[in-house]
């Protein structure tokens, strides 16, 4: 049985200050065991927001990072330096970094290699544009995002990984994939993942949809057999938070 996991993405909101007192917030709202529960936070809010989550379920997670150990990259985030200080997990290749940011499917993979290299999970971003769910084309840019990511990752660790199917049609837009739309996508990327590894490997990985989640269409959404949380941006920045981490309750 995978374990459900709820990551939220923050993104560029929340200063530090207003970082502690969302986490203090929040802390006693997103208890439940069933599930795990990852924020996700800018740079500079990882330290404190680490502090302040202390004695919580709460784990702690990065928006973005470099592939790189470290140098003349200037403005970027080691892996290391997310390591020293107890982050876990590290959302790569949202859809916003690979349109504002020039990132692409070879960057992502060579950041989820570099993650894997330190004992970070990754969460893996993926999705279709509005115009490429017209043409018809979702499922095979969704399989071609998927194989490049994880060119050279073992089976061992993407039986670790997360991967966030996010439609960017979805995202922030108030407009959810409906529930058979969500499932059919993540159903696909289990399939390509037992195709490029095998069946343990694709029963093993979890699979998120993200895109509008909210406390209304979460329920639906997690009972679908091949989704297995959520990655939630708006919404994670709400009490609501804790309603769509308890959606089982
Ligand atoms: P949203 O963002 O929940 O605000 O749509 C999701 C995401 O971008 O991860």
């Amino acid at each position: 049985m995978r374990k459900k996991i709820i990551a939220g993405n923050w993104k560029m909101n929340m200063t530090p200050s207003k970082a502690v007192a969302l986490v203090n917030e929040l802390k006693p709202l997103v208890a439940n065991d069933d599930v795990d529960v990852v924020f996700c936070v800018p740079a500079i809010d990882i330290i404190p927001v680490i502090e302040a989550a202390k004695g919580s379920n709460i784990q702690v997670g990065a928006e973005n990072m470099y592939f790189e150990e470290k140098g003349a990259y200037t403005g970027e985030i080691a892996p290391d330096m997310l390591t020293e200080v107890g982050v876990k997990y590290v959302i790569i290749g949202h859809s916003e970094r690979r349109e504002y940011f020039a990132e692409t499917d070879e960057t992502v993979n060579k950041k989820v290699l570099k993650a894997f290299e330190h004992g970070l999970t990754p969460i893996i971003c993926c999705g279709e544009s509005l115009t490429q769910r017209e043409q018809g084309i979702t499922l095979d840019w969704i399989r071609m995002q998927i194989k490049i990511a994880f060119l050279n990752v073992t089976a061992e660790q993407a039986a670790q990984a997360v991967i966030a199917y996010e439609p960017i049609w979805a995202i922030g837009t108030g407009k959810v994939a409906t529930t058979e739309q969500a499932q059919e996508v993540c159903g696909a990327i289990r399939a390509c993942i037992a195709e490029i590894y095998d069946e343990a490997t694709a029963a093993a990985i979890r699979i998120q949809y993200g895109g509008s989640v909210s406390a209304s269409s979460a329920p639906e959404l997690f009972a679908q057999p091949d989704i297995d949380g959520g990655l939630v941006g708006g919404a994670s920045l709400k009490v609501d938070f804790g309603k769509i981490v308890n959606y089982n309750k």
